[in-house]
């Protein structure tokens, strides 16, 4: 047993000493060279070993109790697992690592993953609040922070970013993602990719990152969780995969596939999605690890007939690593024994997972993620100011009548009413990691932080949203005719100048499992908001939630209206900063708002049909008894102060492939205040060999103007902006007129167009 430690150590010392010579310490061939000469040593059993993923739901620092983790500590004592999930804290992570290192016959690290989905102890805004910000530096910085306080925890491996595409608000994880764009979807993954794994993924301070739901996840049928995906492959090139190769070409370490199944094939058993695309076509170097069990839910699919099939499905189809669900573990060394299973893709699978795991530094440190003296140097108190920031930054604007906002020193008497006023928890949001509930700082407290003596605020609850127990797993009971807090907030309603009203969703009301057919304000919520309306007219409604939201009664009466996510740790300092005029509101939003229910899923990105419009009676693409359009578009969001766009001005109005056309348009502050404006660039493709949408994003710039300030605000177009899979399926431009569109939203647009030759 020793002497192949011993070889391995040896091997390794004089990559290493030949690479310092050489300075190529990280260089791609030196890292191939090792992973093949481990390879090389490896048993059948020990490769399938790297395969499995344990989750550490039991007590690693304490006795093993029970078979199962007796089970389980005897198989990370034989090297015949890749990795956990769920180990926390340098100490249970060093003793997971040591049981592997000082057991087993190779030694090969483990690697230690959790969902860090949006900050890990300081939480920034859930990821669809984030993208509200579009400021990509700011995400970048977000996920920097996550990276540094997981590791000061001995994580070293999220799952995130999430960046399926979702167009259906009912969808409870359209909070996890960056929406319905895949343009913008794009760009945020880069930024979060980058801020995860640095430059270097071996610096002891990142950690690696992971893209999901490989495809499909977001597009539930009807929203339901889990749901079967229709999508045909136009619409799967064009819509869901470009957040996916940006990620890729990013240098992703991991991706995790999805638990649907799409035209017919569970994502986790798709060869052409995973074997031929994104490993084949795209030349990605990094694993695919399963999503929780999704390979032995192939069985419940009804595309595997038992569990030795599904791992031979998924294997194939280029699925390296079962996470939690016992199909390699079980059969995979059977099925190559048997013929069934060719050791070559086994062999591809564990070199792709010991790749990563050079690359990580963990051949050279198994312990450099678990370092007990890290977390004194984490400086906490900073993290908490830049999550101040970035979610002020995520606040969208989307009604201010009778200027009611910024907030006035006139304003000396405010009510703060509301069931999530003073609600510390639901900031801190679902997949909430190591965010202690109870942790953030409330919108009732952000308002008492804001104010001088000279201003009374008061506080109702006005009633409970949820009830009971709130945990992760169990579903959320909501108050559906509790009013009896009623009256005491329609009596400080009635005494104040200007009413806080914090209405919304619970913490776990969005996230996984929690698809809903109403998406309006839950439980007793709407009877209070027209009850505190009816007494006071000067109603500020404050929006906590992690979906779309159905609000067209608020949107039509109450005169102001901010939505302000689920903005973690510091949610109510940051919403009082927006609400008082400290930081002038800047966000858009990433996802459209409907004006009923029935309109999901819903996109601005939308075909044009055959009949988008008739003036003269019913046959067109439209409801009878509703508009078609969103209540508030993709890319919406005010200000404080306004913003005025004068002509497109195209540098030429003919281009070609290789060539490039600038788009100039002025952007002027016409208001009073400073403020910052997402300057947002679409096209649209008039004719082609596939229908295509009316509208896309392809470009973005944050645009800081102060009052009068004018700016020229550039885009250059370039054939990569045009190209999309076409007809012959083809990733290409094809000749035509393309239409150019600038505006600050998805609707109000100054327009040109140029033609492609
Ligand atoms: C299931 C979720 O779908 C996935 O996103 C998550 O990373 C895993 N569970 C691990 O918790």
């Amino acid at each position: 047993m020793k002497t192949y430690k011993l070889l391995l150590l040896g091997l390794f010392c004089s990559i290493v000493g030949k690479a310092q010579e050489t300075n190529i310490k990280s260089s791609v061939e030196n890292v191939e060279t090792k992973v093949d000469s481990v390879l090389a040593l490896m048993t059948l059993e020990e490769k399938v070993g790297q395969m499995v993923q344990y989750s550490g739901s039991w007590d690693l620092t304490g006795p093993a109790t029970g078979d199962q983790n007796q089970y389980r500590e005897d198989r990370l004592k034989q090297g015949l697992v890749g990795s956990m999930l769920n180990v926390l804290s340098p100490e249970a992570t060093r003793e997971a690592q040591k049981l592997v290192m000082e057991n087993s016959r190779l030694g090969i690290p483990l690697m230690i993953g959790y969902d860090v989905i949006h900050g890990y102890k300081t939480i920034f805004p859930v990821p669809l609040g984030e993208t509200a910000s579009w400021d990509l530096d700011a995400m970048e910085r977000s996920a920097r922070i996550a990276a540094i306080e997981s590791v000061a925890d001995g994580v070293n491996w999220t799952f995130s970013p999430m960046i399926d595409i979702s167009r259906d608000a009912r969808w409870g994880r359209i909070m996890e993602g960056s929406g319905e764009d895949p343009f913008l979807t794009s760009k945020v993954a880069v930024a979060k990719i980058k801020g995860y794994q640095g430059d270097d993924l071996a610096d002891p301070t990142t950690i690696a990152a992971t893209a999901k739901h490989f495809v499909g996840y977001g597009l539930a049928e009807a929203g339901r969780d889990y749901n079967t995906v229709h999508i045909g492959e136009n619409e799967m090139h064009n819509t869901l995969l470009p957040p996916f190769k940006a990620a890729a070409d990013a240098g992703v370490a991991t991706v995790m596939n999805a638990f649907n199944d799409l035209d017919g094939i569970p994502a986790t058993g798709h060869r052409i999605l995973q074997r031929d695309i994104l490993k084949g076509d795209w030349d990605w170097d990094g694993f695919i690890v399963s999503d929780w069990g999704s390979i032995i839910e192939m069985v419940n699919h009804g595309f595997a007939r038992d569990r030795k099939h599904a791992a031979e499905i998924a294997v194939k189809a280029g699925s390296d690593m079962d996470m939690e669900g016992g199909a390699y573990e079980n059969a995979l060394e059977e099925l190559v024994e048997e013929g069934e299973v060719d050791e070559e893709l086994i062999n591809d699978a564990v070199r792709r997972i010991l790749r990563v795991k050079f690359k990580m530094g963990l051949f050279e440190d198994p312990y450099r993620y678990s370092n007990p003296d890290f977390a004194a140097t984490v400086d906490y108190d900073e993290h908490r100011e830049v999550a101040r920031e970035i979610a002020s930054k995520s606040i969208v604007l989307l009604k201010n009548e009778k200027e009611l906002l910024p907030i006035k020193p006139s304003v000396k008497n405010i009510a703060v009413i509301g069931p999530l006023a003073d609600d510390k928890d639901t900031p801190i949001g679902n997949w909430r990691a190591q965010g202690e509930a109870n942790s953030a700082v409330s919108l009732l407290e952000g308002i008492r932080n804001a104010v001088g003596q000279d201003v009374n605020v008061t506080y109702a609850k006005g009633a409970d949203l949820g009830m009971g127990e709130r945990s992760f797993l169990k579903p959320l009971k909501i108050n559906e005719t509790d009013t009896s807090g009623f009256a005491d907030a329609i009596a400080k309603a009635k005494e104040a100048d200007l009413v806080v009203l914090a209405l919304g969703e619970d913490a776990f009301q969005t996230g996984e499992g929690r698809s809903q057919v109403d998406i309006g304000l839950a439980g007793v919520q709407d009877e209070l908001l027209q009850e505190i309306y009816k007494v006071n007219k000067n109603v500020v409604l404050v929006l906590q939630n992690g979906r779309p939201l159905e609000i067209s009664w608020a949107a039509e009466n109450v005169p102001a209206i901010v939505e302000a996510w689920l903005l973690g740790t510091e949610s109510g300092n940051a919403i009082a900063d927006v609400l008082f005029g400290k930081y002038n509101p800047s966000g858009k939003l990433p996802v459209s708002f409907p004006r009923a229910v029935g309109q999901e899923p819903l996109y601005y990105n939308q075909k044009n049909t055959g009949r988008p419009s008739n003036p003269t009676d019913v046959t067109y693409s439209a409801y009878t008894d509703e508009e078609k359009t969103a209540l508030y578009p993709f890319g919406y969001g005010l200000s404080y102060t306004t913003f005025e766009y004068g002509d497109i001005n195209l540098s030429s109005k003919e281009m070609t492939q290789e060539g490039s056309i600038e788009v100039t348009v002025p952007v002027t502050n016409s208001g009073s205040k400073a403020g910052r404006e997402v300057v947002q660039l679409y096209l649209r493709d008039m004719v082609a060999s596939t229908t295509r949408p009316v509208i896309e994003l392809k470009g973005f710039e944050l645009v800081d103007l102060q009052p009068g300030e004018t700016k020229e605000v550039t885009f250059t177009i370039t054939n990569d902006l045009l190209e999309f899979y076409n007809a012959e399926k083809k990733w290409t431009s094809e000749p035509g007129e393309f239409r150019v569109m600038v505006g600050g939203n998805s609707r109000d647009l100054k327009m040109d167009s140029f033609e492609l030759q």
